[in-house]
């Protein structure tokens, strides 16, 4: 049988873009402006950018590289790059596919059932009862389900038809919502005090360690790396170019946005004086504080609303179709499927698996810290091992085609051999105890 041709990207732009789009999630709006206002403000905000460019660059360089170099699935590409005894790491990325598209879906859902609710102005002013009611029972499964139709429409379309089309769509409007409404959200009376308790700088937290620990996986979680989703859009491409370049540009924008997102949130926050309803979550900011702000400005804040949560669906569904991608390159390299076949097949599951966690939030959560905060740590410094130790003279050559610079390849090849790994181990022994007591949760569950 010959092996049908492997798709490809139209443009780099539309490489780019994807990845962005990967990058640019619910974790942008959601978490990061909450864990820095909790984590010492603008210090945090420093730290965040020292880990994006001592790890979260050269990781996203080194998967970037191993998919332009094997053009395969990461579930294969490891075996062919490590032999058999890494073939798991290739299945630990799809799992961790699965496993966060599986209750990433249900939040999505809940993003576009505000969506539909705002446009139709009919988001109570009671938003905490009005969030409870979304988020559970028979409404948050059909959100969850419908999000992910929508996820397999677009990953049914292949990489060009697909993907690209609908980040070139996707991208340019989300960054022309986030920027209206951050200069909307500038002319509130409570602008200058959100900005303060966002950005406060506060040295002392960060001698803290469990603040950089969740910096590093905030970080982890908001690039996508870890679980073989940059590796796979890099996978696509075609043609030569800078691959360093890619990962900081990637970098920068997924920074940004989540950066502005904190601008556009805590103002709001302030003006409506809702800092109590903020609660102990992220989860609390955006889904009761934010809205009931919005429904206390009437015909106006039903507007900003409808945009605000648009804007929440395009940064979710432009993140999803990454995930879900991982899982159906996986099964087309090793089972031979069509892309149609499998997308469906595997689609359908991961709407199965999502079902525990549509129907419940503490099983989310726990799955959030198993998956999202140690798994994916997990992926990420076993692909550091993998491309330092194991195959860094082909990576390095790779990495050539496009980084002429001896000196800038030496010091990637630096971090993603000493620094990444050190300080990944780290992050990793910080995060067992709160992995295992969730996994013990999910268990219970189960059961
Ligand atoms: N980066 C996405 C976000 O910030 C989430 C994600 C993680 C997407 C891992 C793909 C892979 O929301």
């Amino acid at each position: 049988m010959i092996a049908p041709v492997r798709e490809s990207w139209g443009t780099r732009a539309g490489f780019l873009l994807a990845a962005v789009g990967s990058a640019v999630g619910l974790g942008n709006m959601w978490r990061f402006s909450y864990v820095a206002s909790q984590g010492g403000g603008a210090a945090f905000v420093i730290a965040y950018l020292v880990i994006v460019a001592a790890i979260g660059i050269p990781l996203m360089t080194s998967e970037f590289v191993v998919g332009r170099m094997t053009r395969t699935s990461p579930a294969r590409a490891m075996r062919q790059l490590g032999g058999r005894a890494w073939a798991p790491l290739g299945w630990l990325f799809v799992l961790c596919g699965f496993g966060i598209l599986s209750y990433y879906s249900v939040i999505a859902g809940w993003t576009m059932r505000y969506a539909f609710d705002a446009v139709r102005n009919a988001i109570p002013a009671d938003t905490a009862g009005y969030f409870t009611n979304v988020s559970s029972g028979g409404d948050a499964v059909v959100t969850h389900l419908l999000f992910m139709g929508v996820t397999v429409f677009i990953i049914l379309g292949g990489i060009k038809r697909g993907i690209e089309r609908a980040v070139l769509l996707m991208m340019p409007l989300l960054f022309l919502l986030l920027l209206g409404l951050a200069a909307w959200s500038a002319t509130l009376s409570g602008a200058a005090a959100g900005y303060a308790s966002y950005l406060r700088p506060d040295l002392g937290k960060l001698l803290d360690g469990n603040i950089l620990t969740q910096a590093a996986g905030q970080a982890f979680f908001s690039l996508s790396l870890g679980m073989g989703a940059m590796m796979t859009y890099a996978s696509y491409l075609k043609t030569r170019g800078d691959l360093g370049r890619d990962a900081t540009v990637v970098a920068v924008s997924d920074f940004s946005v989540a950066f502005v997102a904190g601008l556009v949130v805590f103002p709001v926050i302030f003006t409506f004086g809702l800092q109590g309803d903020v609660g102990d979550s992220a989860v609390g900011a955006l889904f009761i504080a934010l809205p009931a702000g919005f429904a206390s400005m009437g015909a106006a804040g039903a507007v900003v609303d409808t945009l605000f949560f648009v804007m929440l669906f395009l940064a979710a569904i432009t993140s999803a179709i990454s995930l879900l991608e991982v899982v159906v390159t996986a099964a087309m390299d090793v089972l031979g499927w069509s892309r149609r076949r499998t997308t469906v097949v595997f689609g359908g599951v991961a709407m199965l698996f999502g079902l525990p966690a549509a129907y419940n939030t503490t099983f989310l959560g726990n799955l959030d810290t198993v998956v999202g905060n140690f798994l994916l740590i997990l992926g990420g410094f076993l692909t550091a091992v993998l491309v330092g130790h194991k195959i860094l003279n082909r990576a390095e050559a790779e990495l050539a085609d496009g980084v002429e610079s001896v000196a800038l390849r030496r010091t990637w090849a630096w971090l993603i051999r000493y620094v990444v790994p050190v300080v990944l181990l780290l992050v990793l022994l910080n995060a067992a105890a709160p992995a295992w007591a969730a996994l013990k949760g999910l268990v219970t569950f189960a059961r």
